[in-house]
C-alpha cells in the first residue's frame, strides 16, 4: 500500500457519512479518500458532536462537517443543498450508518419492541433511501457517481446475537439492488460492502460481538478484515476502475464467506470436547 495513495479520487467530490470517531469505518475512510485526492463533507447526526470527535477528522482533511439526522427528510434536504454550493455537484457518497435499538437495550428477537424496531430499521437502512432520494432530488448527485454503502453477513445468514440487525442490513442490501436498477440509468452504481466483523462502537454495541470476532478470525482464511483495509477497498469502488460494478454485496472479509469450517476451529473444539469428557 503506497502512502502517498494512486490518486485514484482525484478531482472527486463527495459526501461521507457516519465517522464518529478514530474506531469508525467512515473514519478510516476519509482518511482514505484524503489520501486518494478526494474533497468531501463530513455528516453524522447532531448527537454525535456531543459523543464523537470528528471535528479533529475535518481537520485532518480539510472537510466541511455537515450535521444531520438521517432520518431527517429536511436535514436531509438541507444538507445536499450545501454540499451542492460547496461542490456544485458530488461524485461520491459513503453510508457508513447503524444501530440496533433493541440489540443495544438487550430486547430478544422474539419480544423485538416494534416502535425501537422500526427506529434500527429507518437509521440503518431506509436512510441510505432517504439519502440517496435526496441527493437525486437536490440535483447534487452526478452522472458517473458512486453510492457504497456498510453492510454485514448477518443479512444472509443467522448470527444469533445479530438479532434485529440482521433483517436492517437485508433491507439495507436491497435497497442497493432497487435504487441501483433506476440509477444505472445514470450511470450512477451502488454496492454494499459486507466487511468483517470490526472493533467500533457499533460493533461493540452487540452483546456476544467478542466471540463473533473470535470466531471469524479464526474461520477466515485471512483473518478479520480490518476497518483500514475495508476503507482502501470502499476507494477502489468509488474509482473510476469499478465503474461497471453495480447491486452488488461485496464480501470484505478475508474468505469467511465462503467457509465452513477451520483446522484452527476444529483444533479448538476438539480441546473442548476433550476438556468436557475428562471432566465428565
Ligand atoms: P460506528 O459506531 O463508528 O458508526 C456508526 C455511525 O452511525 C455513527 O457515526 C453514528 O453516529 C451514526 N448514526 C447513528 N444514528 C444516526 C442517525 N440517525 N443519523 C446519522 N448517523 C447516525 O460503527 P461502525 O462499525 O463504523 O459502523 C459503520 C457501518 O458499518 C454500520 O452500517 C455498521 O452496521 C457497519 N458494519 C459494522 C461492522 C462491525 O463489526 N463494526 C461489521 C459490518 C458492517
Amino acid at each position: 500500500m503506497s502512502d502517498a495513495g494512486y490518486g485514484l479520487l482525484d478531482g472527486k467530490t463527495g459526501i461521507i457519512f457516519g465517522a464518529l470517531n478514530d474506531e469508525s469505518i467512515a473514519w478510516k475512510v476519509a482518511e482514505a479518500a484524503h489520501r486518494e485526492g478526494a474533497q468531501f463533507a463530513l455528516s453524522n447526526a447532531p448527537v454525535a458532536r456531543r459523543l464523537g470527535s470528528m471535528d479533529e477528522l475535518a481537520e485532518a482533511t480539510d472537510s466541511p462537517v455537515i450535521w444531520a439526522d438521517a432520518t431527517d427528510d429536511e436535514d436531509l434536504a438541507s444538507l445536499f443543498n450545501e454540499v451542492q454550493d460547496e461542490y456544485g455537484g458530488i461524485d461520491f457518497i459513503v453510508h457508513s450508518i447503524g444501530m440496533g435499538v433493541n440489540v443495544r437495550k438487550d430486547v430478544p428477537y422474539e419480544d423485538l419492541n416494534y416502535n425501537w424496531y422500526q427506529k434500527t430499521l429507518d437509521i440503518s437502512s431506509v436512510s441510505l433511501h432517504r439519502i440517496v432520494h435526496h441527493a437525486l432530488d437536490t440535483g447534487a448527485m452526478n452522472d458517473g457517481g458512486s453510492v457504497v454503502a456498510m453492510s454485514y453477513i448477518g443479512a444472509q445468514r443467522i448470527f444469533s446475537k445479530y438479532s434485529e440487525m440482521g433483517d436492517a442490513k437485508a433491507l439495507l442490501e436491497s435497497i442497493v439492488r432497487s435504487f441501483g436498477y433506476r440509477l444505472g440509468q445514470r450511470d450512477i452504481r451502488i454496492n454494499a460492502i459486507s466487511q468483517s466483523p470490526t472493533k467500533t462502537t457499533a460493533g461493540s454495541g452487540i452483546e456476544g460481538f467478542n466471540a463473533m470476532y473470535e470466531f471469524a478470525e479464526r474461520v477466515s482464511p485471512m483473518g478479520n478484515a480490518s476497518a483500514e483495509s475495508c476503507a482502501d477497498y470502499t476507494v477502489t469502488l468509488l474509482s473510476d476502475l469499478t465503474r461497471m460494478v453495480t447491486m452488488q454485496t461485496l464480501y470484505h472479509d478475508g474468505g469467511f464467506s465462503s467457509m465452513g469450517i477451520s483446522d484452527q476451529l476444529v483444533e479448538a473444539m476438539q480441546d473442548a470436547f476433550q476438556n468436557d469428557d475428562d471432566d465428565a
